[in-house]
């Protein structure tokens, strides 16, 4: 069978063949045939807008890899710097390379003061942190004027160091503000993950738990990368106007920030709050299918996942694991219960609908003492390494130029100008 695709101008009998790569084929094709025609595709859902060789995404099996490397085995016996570094770089590290990397991530995590007094103490006492860290991402950039040198490398590989260290401390900044606390400094002493617990909980003799810090380093690796999502498209389509990458990852945490998206964990806590207790779960269900509800099953269904997404598989045993140290959340039977009836119901098994990575991360969250407003916060931090490493993709990608989709115009003609008084 040819892997080509011809495609034929009905107005002109012209025709174009090309190849088709991968179940890709080229635009251009379009535009050889007849360059003012345009495809309309509405949220590309049929758009492949870049090549990438970072993450691979089946969503009819529900495999999921980074670089070539099964979620499963990275969350298993992997750390979040290590999948860092394996993201930006394309190989895991060595050990010298590891520890290298390790120290400078380390030894950026601090932020200007003014960050802390003169910027965060210019939000209402009531913020919500999502906003707070989507605004801080954009004022950091402020500090480095260098940044703007995005087709330098050395600038680049500067602006990851500072962004992949300093979100942990902002995101914690961010909670500490918001409920009134002093904030506490990094500890360069202890592990990526732990320090940020440590920044978010310390209070006088408070000491990480290493199985939490475990399973945080888990949920950061989980939520790292997962190719071309809305906000990591943001991320692209912002850089690709050569924006630094503090303005173009603010844009990225802003696209994160929607509940169809990064927010979904946070609605999908409220959503189970509001269910109550598992006798409500059916009538919950058919208030969904109903459209009664006035929302969707939350943590439910995906745009590319037409399976189970692997990444809520072990979201879901690593919410025992860590039950086992703060006691079970309470929402834990109706989300339960909820899965169940959801997965042997027609309407959510006709159109492929299962579980996504938020449907159990802000159990977790919430049972680690984490406030719903801070969830999607927590996808940030590590996605930040996501959008980086598509950034720097994007920016050396000689196919790339500045993102610039077409539209069909669907207005009115020409028409004149009606005075005030005749209209
Ligand atoms: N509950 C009920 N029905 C749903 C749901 C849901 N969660 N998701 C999709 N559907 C229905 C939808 O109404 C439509 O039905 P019909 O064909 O009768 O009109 C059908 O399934 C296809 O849905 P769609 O809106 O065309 O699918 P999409 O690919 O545009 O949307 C989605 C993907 C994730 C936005 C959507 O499934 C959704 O809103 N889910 C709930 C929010 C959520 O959990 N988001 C987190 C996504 S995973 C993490 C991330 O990417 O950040």
């Amino acid at each position: 069978m040819p892997e080509t695709i011809t495609i034929t101008d009905d107005r002109t009998g012209k025709q174009v063949t090309v190849p088709i790569t991968n179940g890709v084929f080229p635009a251009s094709a379009v535009r050889e045939l007849d360059p003012s025609l345009f495809i309309y595709d509405p949220a590309y859902m049929q758009t492949a807008a870049c090549r990438s060789s970072i993450t691979y995404l089946d969503g009819d099996n529900g495999i999921l890899r980074y670089r070539g490397y099964p979620i499963e085995q990275l969350a298993e016996k992997s750390t979040f710097l290590e999948v860092a570094y394996l993201l930006l770089n394309g190989d895991l590290p060595n050990a010298e390379q590891l520890k290298q990397w390790t120290l400078d991530v380390t030894h950026h995590t601090f932020v200007h003061e003014n960050m802390r007094k003169r910027f965060l103490d210019g939000f209402h006492y009531d913020a919500h942190p999502m906003g707070m860290f989507v605004s801080s991402m954009a004022a950091l950039g402020t500090f480095y004027p260098e940044a703007k040198n995005v087709l330098d490398k050395g600038s680049r590989d500067q602006q990851i160091l500072r962004l992949i260290a300093k979100t942990p401390t902002i995101a914690a900044m961010c909670h500490r503000f918001s409920v009134g606390l002093p904030f506490v400094y990094p500890d360069n002493d202890i592990s990526f993950p732990a320090n940020f617990l440590n920044m978010m909980w310390k209070i006088g003799d408070y000491e990480v738990d290493p199985r939490l810090e475990r399973a945080m380093d888990v949920l950061f690796i989980l939520h790292a990368d997962h190719e071309q999502n809305c906000g990591t498209t943001s991320m692209r389509v912002v850089g690709s106007s050569q924006a630094d990458p503090y303005s173009a990852a603010a844009a990225a945490a802003s696209a994160l920030y929607g509940p169809l998206h990064g927010g979904a964990n946070e609605a999908v806590v409220r959503m189970l709050a509001d269910i109550g207790s598992i006798e409500n779960v059916p009538a919950f269900i058919e208030d969904v299918k109903s459209g009664k509800a006035g929302s969707r099953l939350m943590g439910f269904g995906h745009r590319v996942y037409k399976n189970y997404d692997p990444r809520a598989r072990i979201i879901k045993e690593v919410a025992y694991g860590v039950f086992e140290v703060t006691g079970k959340n309470p929402l834990l039977d109706i989300a339960l219960k909820l899965e169940e009836a959801a997965l042997n119901d027609d309407y959510f098994k006709s159109r492929k609908l299962y579980p996504n990575v938020d449907f159990y991360s802000g159990l977790i969250y919430q049972a680690m003492g984490f406030p719903a407003e801070m969830f999607t916060v927590l996808f940030a931090i590590p996605r930040t390494v996501g959008w980086l490493a598509h950034w720097q993709e994007m920016l050396t990608d000689k196919e790339q130029k500045i993102s610039r989709p077409r539209q069909w115009y669907t207005g009115v003609d020409e028409r004149d100008y009606v005075p005030l008084g005749s209209r």
